[in-house]
């Protein structure tokens, strides 16, 4: 019964699940020098172990040899610490929008996840976002550049966009495709994290034409699951604080905006496609396309997946933020077709909602505190 598996079964049932799905591509990363930047983050958390997961088993000379930069904003995770002892991994305290290091070796596979993801944080560090987006970003590229001169090139360059680059898209334009050119305030609250996005993006493209250079895209429709700890102020974890504080669950909207919820495991397999199977500057939407739901149809299977766990006995309750910002900006509807990464990648996420629910919310029970950061 999941309501009695602990954290630790949740995550390595996942990691098994996400090794499997990618049994053909990760035969491409044995062997191979792998570089996360923003490794420390939610998705680092999957992406990270995901790829430490495949060395278990795998003879040492075909480990994958995992670099993880990362200038820890959002705080030092106790899982990435605890992982320090892992052969395979080298952690280094660096903030990307600075110059890299002098001795780094040449790497196959590169991952640009560095970007505050947290609508709550990005507006508290507007230009830190920016910067890790656009210089951030441009200094990766120079890298990969450097390499290929030198005559070591990488096979592939994964960059983090946002399915927010869409902005609020018009009712026509639901599900959105990857042609659809968006609907984007470039001086609102939200217009650090979109806009610096959407140049990312046009950064990315042009080093693809101009220069050969094997960059990909990753458009992420909101990903919950393990990873995402409770204090990051996304909707997920708020209600689960809530639940496992025993409070009723605060609801920071009216409710009506829907969103498409895909849980990591299936979008960490998605990821691991963009970048090794992607095509050159292309993008693709990787999230799940149904169910569509409101953010107060969620609250209530929560309130329901918790009561059938825990005997959670709270109701859903509306207040206003206290950030005056909240919603501003907050797209209505959220939901994406995923056709072209089913067609080119084979990506075709399994995990229900209620599943998903459920593995997230019985990972926050032994997880219930996390840094405020
Ligand atoms: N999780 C989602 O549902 C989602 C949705 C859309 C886009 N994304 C994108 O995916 C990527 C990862 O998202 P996440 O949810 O893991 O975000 P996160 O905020 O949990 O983690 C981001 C990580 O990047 C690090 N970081 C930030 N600026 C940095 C810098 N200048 N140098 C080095 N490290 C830096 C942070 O310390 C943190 O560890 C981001 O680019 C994000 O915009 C995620």
């Amino acid at each position: 019964m999941l309501s009695e598996k602990s954290a630790e079964s949740i995550i390595c049932e996942d990691l098994d699940f996400i090794c499997d799905e990618l049994r053909d591509e990760f035969v491409q990363l044995l062997g191979k020098k792998l570089l996360i930047v923003g490794g420390a983050g939610f998705l680092g958390y999957y992406l990270v172990q995901a790829a430490l997961h495949l060395n278990e088993g795998t003879p040492d000379s075909k480990s994958v040899e995992v670099t993880v930069f990362d200038n820890f904003i959002r705080g030092v995770p106790d899982w990435l610490t605890q992982l320090e002892v892992n052969p395979s991994l080298q952690i280094i305290r660096h903030d990307i929008t600075q110059p890299l290091p002098a001795d780094l070796p040449a790497f196959d596979f590169v991952i640009h996840a560095a970007s505050i993801a947290s609508p709550t944080y990005y507006r508290k560090f507007p230009i830190q976002t920016m910067d890790a987006n656009v210089s951030g970003l441009r200094l990766i590229l120079d890298y990969c550049l450097k390499q290929r001169d030198e005559g070591s090139p990488v096979s592939g360059i994964l960059y983090f966009s946002t399915s927010e680059i869409y902005g609020d898209p018009t009712p026509e334009n639901i599900p959105t495709s990857e042609t659809y050119r968006g609907n984007v305030s470039c001086t609102g609250p939200r217009a650090c994290y979109d806009e610096s996005k959407r140049y990312g993006e046009t950064l990315c493209v042009n080093f693809a034409q101009q220069f050969d250079l094997p960059v990909r895209i990753a458009r992420p429709f909101n990903n919950y699951g393990p990873g995402l700890k409770i204090t990051d102020k996304r909707v997920l974890p708020d209600f689960a604080r809530d639940v496992l504080g025993g409070r009723d669950i605060v609801m920071l909207s009216d409710g009506s905006p829907t969103r498409t919820f895909c849980y990591i495991a299936d979008a960490i397999v998605g990821y691991f496609k963009v970048l090794i199977l992607g095509r050159n500057g292309e993008s693709y939407n990787i999230g799940t396309e149904r169910p569509e739901i409101s953010i107060a149809e969620l609250a209530k299977r929560v309130v329901e997946a918790s009561s059938r766990l825990f005997g959670y006995e709270g109701k859903v309750v509306k207040q206003n933020s206290q950030e005056s910002d909240y919603l501003v900006d907050n797209p209505s509807r959220r939901c994406p077709l995923i056709s072209k990464a089913r067609e080119e990648l084979g990506f075709d996420p399994k995990i229900g909602i209620v599943e998903g629910l459920d593995r997230a919310l019985c990972w926050y029970r032994e997880n219930s505190e996390a840094e405020e950061a």
